[in-house]
């Protein structure tokens, strides 16, 4: 009888432990990701810059679907939208962004989404 109840206990133990564990593991990946206080120059330019200007530039853009993400007031029609978050956390009923490409880490992702959420400043 008792052991059955430790047994019981442990299976709890394990079950709830190890969900806590993939959740931990998602908002944190292994990695330390930071994404608090995110600067629009000093965080997200970089992560456009490496994966989305190829296509999205001032220059390029009007080949590419007219989307320009170069430059705070350009970016900020996508924020505005929903199409940026939706594009690189490939939503249904948007392009999957970047294209032709994998998706970005999760914490590229994690730093635009939490820069929108703090009100996208342009700092
Ligand atoms: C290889 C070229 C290429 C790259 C790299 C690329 N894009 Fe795009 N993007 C396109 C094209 C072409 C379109 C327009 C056609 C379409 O929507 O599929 C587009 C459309 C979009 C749209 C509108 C999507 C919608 O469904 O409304 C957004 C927002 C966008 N891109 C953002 C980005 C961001 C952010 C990145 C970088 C993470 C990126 N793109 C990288 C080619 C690219």
């Amino acid at each position: 009888m008792e052991r059955r109840i430790i047994k019981g206990l442990l299976l709890v133990l394990v079950v709830t432990t190890s969900c806590y564990y993939d959740v931990e593991e998602t908002l944190y990946p292994p990695t330390t990701c930071i994404t608090d206080n995110m600067s629009y120059q000093t965080n997200i330019v970089p992560i456009l810059e490496r994966n989305c200007y190829s296509c999205h530039s001032v220059a390029d853009g009007p080949n590419n679907g007219n989307v320009v993400v170069e430059g705070y007031t350009e970016l900020l029609k996508y924020v505005d939208s929903g199409q940026l978050s939706a594009s690189i956390n490939h939503q249904s009923g948007y392009s999957a962004m970047p294209q032709d490409a994998p998706k970005l880490g999760n914490c590229d992702i994690a730093k635009i989404d939490h820069w929108i959420l703090d009100g996208s400043p342009n700092n």
